[in-house]
C-alpha cells in the first residue's frame, strides 16, 4: 500500500480496544446497579481479573499508562492495603451464590506491579485466593519493568504463579533512552529473562515502540535484531501516541526529534518485516507472536479476542478490574475505577465500590461490537452471519458498506457476500474502517493518536 493512500485516510481513530470506546465515559452508575450486576455473574462462568497497580520508581517521558512516581515505598504499601480491601469487598458481593469464583485469567498491569516487594506480592495472592479459584489452564500474567529488579521480588511473583510475563523494552539505543528518560541495559532485561526461565516462566513478552524520539529505521531493526537473540515469544510493536495536551509530561520530548508519518511508517514496516521474517506470526496491528504461542493459536482458530490490554487468548466474557482506573467488563456496562488513586482510596475505606464513570452497553452496541472486534482481529467480519446471531436483518449494515466504498476503490477494504475483508497491505488502516462501524465516530470530536 502507498504512504500516500494511508495518509488519506490516516485521521484520528480510536484504538478500538473496546466498544464503545473509552471517551464515552459518562457519571451516573449508581452503586446498587454495579452490586445488582455483580452479583448477577454465572456463579461457574471463569472470569478474568484485571489488577492495576499505578506506580513506577521513575518516569519515562513517552509514557502514556496511568501511573505516580514514587521514590518512597509508603504510597505504594498504603495503596496495596486499599486494594485487598477492594478484592475483599468486591469477593463478597461476588460471592453471594458460591465460595470461590473461578478464574481463567489474571492480569497485573500498570504503572508498574514489579514495584511491590516479596512480601506485599504473597499477601495479595493470598487474599485473591479466598475469594478466587484459578483454572487449571489459568493464564496468571505480569507486566515488568526490568530496570532494578530485585530478583527475590521476581521470585516472589513466580513462586505466587504467575506464568506469563510482559517486560517493557522500548528501544536499546542510548540516545533515544537518554530522549525518553529510560535508560535499561540489555543487560537488566537478560537477567530478569533468565530468571522467569529458570523459575519455569517461558511464556514472555517484550515491549517496543517505534515513532520514538531520534529513532530511525536503522535503529528500530537493532532494536528487533538484539531482543530477537532472547527469544521472547511475544512481540508488541506499539506506535509512539504522543498527546501532550493530555499527558503534560510528553512536552519534556522536543518535538523536532520526533520522527514524521512517512518515517514512522518506515520503521513499522521494517521492523514488522523482521519479525515475519524471524518466523513470528502478526496479530492484529501491534502484536507480533510465534506459531506454537497461544495468540496465534487464537488467531488460527478463530478464538482470539480484544481487550483493554490489546489481543488476549483469554476467553472469558466477564472482566473485573481492582484498583485505581482499572476497567470491567460486565454484560450491562463497561466500567471505570476511579482514576485518582486518592478519590479511589476514600471510597474502599467508606466501604463503596470505588467506580467512576461508565458506558452502559445496548444490544446495538454489542453487535457493533463484535463487528469491531472481529476486524481488529482477523481483519475480516462476517455481517451477515454477526447480524444473524445477533437477531437482526442482513440489511443492517448497507450504510456502512455504502460508506467503504472510497476505501474498496483504494483496495484497503473489500466487500463480498456480506464479508468485509482488509486487502493485502491495508492492515495499518483497520482502526480506519473500524470507525465506518462506529456509531459514535463523528459525533464525537476528540484527539486520538494517527493509525500509523
Ligand atoms: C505499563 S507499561 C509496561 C510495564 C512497565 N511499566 C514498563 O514500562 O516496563 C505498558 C507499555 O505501554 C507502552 N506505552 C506506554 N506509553 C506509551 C505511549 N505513549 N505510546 C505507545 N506505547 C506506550 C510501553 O511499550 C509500555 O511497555
Ligand atoms: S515504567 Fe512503564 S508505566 Fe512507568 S513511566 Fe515508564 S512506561 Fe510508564
Amino acid at each position: 500500500m502507498k504512504t500516500d493512500t494511508i495518509l488519506k485516510y490516516d485521521r484520528g481513530v480510536p484504538r478500538y480496544t473496546s466498544y464503545p470506546t473509552a471517551h464515552l465515559f459518562q457519571d451516573g452508575l449508581s452503586e446498587e446497579d454495579h452490586i445488582d450486576w455483580l452479583e448477577k455473574l454465572p456463579a461457574d462462568a471463569p472470569l478474568s481479573l484485571y489488577i492495576h497497580v499505578p506506580f513506577c520508581d521513575s518516569l519515562c517521558w513517552f509514557c502514556g499508562c496511568h501511573t505516580k512516581i514514587t521514590q518512597q515505598h509508603k504510597p505504594v504499601s498504603d495503596y496495596l492495603k486499599v486494594l485487598r480491601q477492594e478484592i475483599r469487598l468486591v469477593g463478597g458481593h461476588l460471592d453471594a451464590h458460591t465460595d470461590r469464583r473461578p478464574v481463567r485469567h489474571l492480569h497485573f498491569g500498570g504503572g508498574s506491579p514489579t514495584i511491590l516487594t516479596g512480601e506485599e506480592v504473597t499477601d495479595l495472592f493470598e487474599d485473591l485466593q479466598r475469594f478466587f479459584t484459578f483454572t487449571e489452564d489459568a493464564e496468571l500474567a505480569l507486566e515488568i519493568d526490568p530496570r532494578d529488579l530485585p530478583r527475590e521480588h521476581l521470585q516472589s511473583w513466580i513462586r505466587a504463579g504467575i506464568n506469563r510475563a510482559s517486560l517493557g523494552v522500548q528501544d536499546i539505543n542510548p540516545l533515544v533512552q537518554r530522549t525518553i528518560n529510560r535508560i535499561q541495559t540489555m543487560e537488566q532485561t537478560r537477567d530478569v529473562v533468565d530468571t522467569l526461565r529458570d523459575g519455569g516462566v517461558n511464556a514472555i513478552n517484550m515491549d517496543l515502540i517505534y515513532g520514538l524520539p531520534h529513532q530511525t529505521v536503522e535503529s528500530v531493526t537493532e532494536t528487533v535484531d538484539a531482543v530477537l537473540e532472547m527469544a521472547p515469544d511475544r512481540l508488541a510493536l506499539f506506535g509512539y501516541a504522543h498527546m501532550p495536551k493530555f499527558k503534560a509530561h510528553q512536552r519534556l520530548i522536543p518535538e523536532e526529534t520526533l520522527p514524521d508519518f512517512f518515517e514512522r511508517f518506515a520503521q513499522q514496516d521494517a521492523a514488522a518485516k523482521r519479525l515475519t521474517d524471524a518466523g513470528y506470526i502478526q496479530i492484529g496491528l501491534d502484536h507480533f507472536a510465534k506459531p506454537d504461542d497461544s495468540l496465534s493459536l487464537a488467531l488460527k482458530n478463530g478464538t482470539l479476542r480484544r481487550n483493554f490490554q490489546g489481543y488476549t487468548s483469554d476467553r472469558a466474557e466477564h472482566l473485573i478490574g481492582l484498583g485505581a482506573s482499572s476497567i470491567s467488563a460486565l454484560p450491562q456496562a463497561i466500567i471505570q475505577n476511579k482514576v485518582p488513586i486518592n478519590l479511589y482510596k476514600s471510597d474502599i475505606s467508606e466501604g463503596r465500590l470505588p467506580m467512576g464513570k461508565f458506558i452502559p452497553l445496548s444490544a446495538e452496541d454489542r453487535l457493533r461490537g463484535e463487528v469491531i472486534e472481529k476486524l481488529m482481529c482477523f481483519q475480516s467480519a462476517d455481517l451477515k452471519e454477526i447480524c444473524a446471531r445477533h437477531g437482526v436483518p442482513a440489511n443492517h449494515f448497507d450504510q456502512e458498506c455504502q460508506e467503504l466504498h472510497p476505501m474498496i476503490a483504494d483496495s484497503i477494504v473489500s466487500v463480498k457476500d456480506g464479508v468485509v475483508e482488509m486487502q493485502p497491505g491495508g492492515r495499518a488502516l483497520v482502526r480506519a474502517v473500524c470507525a465506518v462501524f462506529d456509531a459514535y465516530h463523528d459525533t464525537v470530536k476528540r484527539s486520538y493518536s494517527k493509525a500509523v
